[in-house]
């Protein structure tokens, strides 16, 4: 266990791993068996069960990403307010590769990091509810770095590959955790004006029309923003219609 960072609490606590299954689950089985301080972060060098939304599988070449986790305890959100965290998250992750990359980059709803029609970032928060409330909160974060071979996943690519040259993983961590602090605290604040104004700045596709499928059907849209549940808002024709996570698929 390390303690660095120039945070007030986020990574202040780092538990760095050799392997591990998955650093959502670690941090599930610490929480399970302590309390552990917030902004505990939970970091490895590989994982083999690395987890990714819809029960896939990620994927991350050993010692060339930052596969992380960090556990928060944001009681100030009600069950219908978690979609407050993901902006938060994205955002922290949007503000850190904006200040490397000179590219654009783009949150696929809800919590996908896109440049140049790559993912280079995927985000896995699990959150446990008390009564109404979010009790604690596993916040994963997979963010391709120096891995070149993409091979067996043709959407995918890396900051070094887009940047042009290597990057210091931990210097990058060090920013990142920077960045999700003060993107937490605004949610913490209550600033959720300017949470939803620089997501929707960032929100891919937003205001174009593209091809999207729902229960099985293709659809021409345009996506219009998002409520306050964080459900999708397409419109098709002259009708707005809202999207859950797994009720539409980007086409
Ligand atoms: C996705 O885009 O599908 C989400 C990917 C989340 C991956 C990270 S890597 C660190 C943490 N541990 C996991 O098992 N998953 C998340």
């Amino acid at each position: 266990m390390a303690t660095i960072s120039n945070t007030l609490f986020i990574g202040k606590v780092l538990i760095k791993l050799e392997t591990v299954d998955s650093t959502n689950d670690y941090s599930k089985r610490l929480l399970s068996n302590s309390k552990p301080v917030e902004g505990t972060a939970i970091i490895a060098y590989q994982q083999h069960q690395g987890r990714g939304q819809y029960g896939n599988e990620w994927l991350s070449e050993p010692g060339s990403n930052l596969t992380f986790s960090i556990i928060l305890y944001p009681s100030f959100l009600h069950a219908n307010q978690q979609f407050g965290l993901t902006q938060a998250v994205a955002l922290g992750i949007v503000d850190t590769l904006q200040d490397i990359l000179d590219e654009s980059i783009f949150i696929k709803w809800p919590n996908d990091i896109y440049c140049k029609g790559k993912k280079i970032a995927g985000i896995l928060i699990e959150n446990t509810l008390i009564g109404n409330q979010v009790g604690d909160s596993i916040i994963g974060i997979g963010l391709n770095v120096n891995q070149q071979d993409f091979s067996k996943l043709p959407q995918a690519s890396s900051l070094s590959i887009l940047a042009g040259k290597k990057m210091d993983i931990d210097i990058l961590l060090q920013a990142l955790l920077t960045q999700l602090e003060k993107r937490y605290l605004q949610l913490r604040s209550g600033q959720v004006v300017i949470l939803d104004n620089d997501y929707k700045e960032n929100l891919y596709r937003l205001n174009e029309k593209h091809w999207y499928k729902a229960a099985g059907e293709p659809f021409e849209g345009t996506i219009v923003g998002y409520d306050s549940y964080g459900r999708l808002l397409v419109q098709k024709d002259n009708v707005v219609l809202a999207f859950s996570n797994k009720e539409i698929e980007f086409l």
